[in-house]
């Protein structure tokens, strides 16, 4: 560090003042804590001794609390917290007239060599820096709230703070024990809360514009997203007075957001969330959290992408404007929002294509200008970078391989394998040489331990129109009897394979297309499938399996009514039906399919092997040889190391850990 920095003024001993002072006196600095009454500094330092013994009891201090305290003197005179110090972090309320106040004197008094830092979260650090002498030693330095538990601080560059004190501060903050991400301008909201708040404000949208329940929302945030609370608790969390007074500052400093009408009126009514006991949500006493319920299959319906795109939206515009790197942006939210995943690995895994698609399709129903898809975004797309999927988007993919086949393309994605039929300008129509293809690509990934799910899916507008229905000029009863063992071999294949096969359809899904779909254990669809076996409108009946694998999907009844009436059926009728299992909007259908893959990727792999095995021998035989099977199966499923693992793990509450043996 090129200013060595040992003694610390935190100037306001409040919620974050008071936490911030405690952070650099664990980390051994002498810390002067300043405020305008002894009353708030006696209650500051006994909430500082009480997290202490908290953490403490958690063995997470290095020595013990009465030396941590020994460091952290008080004052309530400015002038002499601040006499010779190396650097000052400033937490007093987000007014902008008294923050300049307080520097002005500040650094009338402080040494010349010493570093100003401002804790704030709403007040532009160049304007704060003006009010003193010193704007190139003048910094943000945004800890997350509360600062001894929060890895994250922001490290904000004013328009004059120096190279050095970007450096020194950097420095100082691992010195600290926490990790920067530095701001290389003042935007409003830095990185966590401008990305916070588009989701938050997305959120709102939905709730308020489309009838979306807000316990449903913050449902999906947690089921689908694996987020640690939905958009709604965390408002409660922070609170919503709170939550209002950064959201409006922001908007009036030029952050294009529609505000959230919903939070107005709460706050408006004295509902301020966990402080009042009574926010989005109800708690048992002011102050007291308790965590909403949610039942762990509510929200499913809603669209986690729609609800992420505004804020990848927000990681583009942070990057082409240079205010932050993609590392940066991705550190921020997994320290700072403590999400499980980095927002480039959300954008890449969805599509960017397909996030740009929701970004139009908000624009559309919203009529708000700010969900106009970044420039950088549409650059992506236009140049190929469409995500994990093509092997680069945000990031580079080098571990997806990928094998072109005359009729197919089979992409190793691990977990999962990818079959995309590849004949788009004749909607993927199935011929036997693909359905070979298709037997030839799961033998080649069936004892490839990477691969632990397979999807098989279309590219361009179709899953597949059907079998090419030149095949059937002209030809024989005896040629077409062996073409079709082309798919049975493929349908089969498909039943009996060891691993799981996903399908996912992404158009025109008829006649074979239908029947190879059929034969997947699973099937999720897109909203703008069309659905069908429409070979009688040829003349023809089903040949690949459809007159047996609709009628056990689907029961006799709705089986004779799409096939002699050859019709073809949307998604939600499919699903109503039970020949698909999950029906999602469209930019939605590949973060779907990834996360089934990495559900049942999680999964012990000889269990699901069997279960497939049962049902499918099952759903052939009569019950009591189907019961018979199933029980052996039991009997060599207990005979694995996973499922002793599993049960085991059950048994000493911990997390079990598979390897497929
Ligand atoms: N066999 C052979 N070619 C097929 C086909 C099939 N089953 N399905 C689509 N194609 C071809 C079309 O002939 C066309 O080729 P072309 O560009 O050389 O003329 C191309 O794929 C695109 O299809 P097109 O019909 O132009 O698209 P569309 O959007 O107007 O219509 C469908 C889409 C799916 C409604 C229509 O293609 C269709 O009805 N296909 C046949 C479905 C069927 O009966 N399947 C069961 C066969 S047993």
């Amino acid at each position: 560090m090129s200013v060595s920095i040992r003694r610390v003024a935190v100037l306001g001993a409040g919620t974050m003042g008071h936490g911030i002072a405690e952070v650099f006196a664990m980390a051994g600095f002498e810390v002067r804590l300043m405020d305008i009454s002894d009353e708030i500094l006696k209650n500051a330092l006994s909430r500082i001794r009480d997290s202490l013994e908290r953490l403490g009891k958690r063995g997470e201090l290095r020595e013990g609390v009465n030396s941590i305290m020994a460091r952290v003197t008080t004052t309530t005179n400015l002038a002499a917290a601040v006499s010779d110090v190396d650097l000052l972090v400033e937490a007093v309320p987000e007014n902008a007239e008294l923050k300049r106040r307080v520097f002005r004197e500040a650094d009338e008094h402080a040494p010349p060599h010493a570093i100003f830092a401002s804790n704030t979260s709403t007040i532009p650090i160049t304007e704060l820096s003006e009010a003193t002498n010193r704007e190139s030693r003048f910094i943000g330095m945004h800890f997350m709230n509360p600062p001894p538990l929060m890895k994250l601080v922001e490290v904000v560059r004013g328009r004059y703070t120096s190279d050095e004190t970007v450096n020194t501060v950097v420095q100082l903050v691992k010195a600290l024990g926490k990790e920067p991400v530095v701001v290389s301008r003042d935007v409003p909201g830095f990185i966590v809360n401008r990305v916070l708040f588009r989701v938050i404000l997305e959120a709102c949208r939905e709730v308020n514009q489309e009838g979306v329940k807000v316990v449903d929302l913050d449902a999906m945030a947690r089921n689908v997203l694996g987020l640690p609370m939905g958009p709604f608790e965390l408002l409660d969390y922070i609170g919503l007075d709170t939550s209002l007074f950064i959201v409006k500052s922001m908007i009036e400093r030029g952050f294009k957001a529609h505000p959230c009408p919903l939070l107005e009126d709460l706050v408006n009514r004295g509902r301020l969330g966990v402080k009042s006991a009574e926010g989005f949500y109800k708690y048992p006493a002011p102050g007291q959290y308790s965590r909403p319920r949610m039942m762990p299959d509510q929200g499913l319906d809603l669209d986690p992408v729609r609800l992420m795109a505004p804020a990848i939206n927000e990681l583009a515009w942070l990057i082409r404007e240079g205010v932050a790197t993609v590392d940066d942006v991705d550190k921020a939210v997994k320290l700072g929002l403590n999400y499980p995943w980095g927002l480039s690995d959300f954008a890449d895994e969805a599509g960017i294509d397909n996030i740009v698609d929701a970004l139009n399709n908000l624009r559309e129903v919203s009529g708000w200008g700010e969900y106009e898809p970044d420039q950088l975004l549409l650059d992506y797309v236009k140049s190929g970078r469409l995500g994990r999927r093509v092997g680069r988007g945000f990031r580079d993919y080098p571990e997806v391989e990928e094998r072109r086949l005359e009729e197919i393309v089979l992409r190793i994605d691990p977990p999962a394998a990818w079959i995309v039929l590849n004949k788009p300008d004749k909607l993927n129509t199935l011929t036997p040489r693909m359905a070979d293809e298709i037997v030839n690509a799961l033998r080649t990934v069936e004892e490839d331990p990477r691969v632990r799910v397979v999807v098989i899916t279309g590219s361009g507008r179709a899953f597949s129109a059907g079998a090419d229905v030149n095949q059937f000029r002209g030809a024989s009863p005896m040629q077409m009897f062996k073409a079709m063992r082309h798919y049975h071999s493929m349908t089969l294949e498909i039943e009996y394979y060891t691993k799981p096969v996903i399908a996912a359809l992404n158009g025109y899904t008829l006649g074979g297309g239908l029947e190879l779909a059929m034969a997947c254990d699973l099937r999720i669809a897109s909203d703008d499938v069309v659905i069908g076996q429409p070979e009688v409108n040829l003349g023809l009946i089903p040949g690949a399996g459809g007159t047996q694998r609709l009628t056990r999907l689907a029961g006799p009844g709705v089986s004779k009514e799409m096939i002699l009436m050859g019709i073809q059926i949307g998604a939600r009728r499919a699903l109503e039906y039970g020949v698909v299992n999950r029906v999602v909007p469209r930019h939605t259908l590949e973060y779907e399919v990834r996360r089934w893959v990495n559900e049942l990727a999680s999964k012990p792999p000889l269990a699901l092997m069997l279960a497939k095995y049962a049902i499918n021998y099952g759903a052939e035989s009569p019950i009591w040889s189907a019961l018979n099977n199933e029980a052996s199966l039991f009997g060599v499923a207990i005979s694995t190391k996973d499922a002793q693992e599993g049960v085991g793990a059950f048994l000493e509450k911990r997390r079990p850990r598979f390897t497929g043996e």
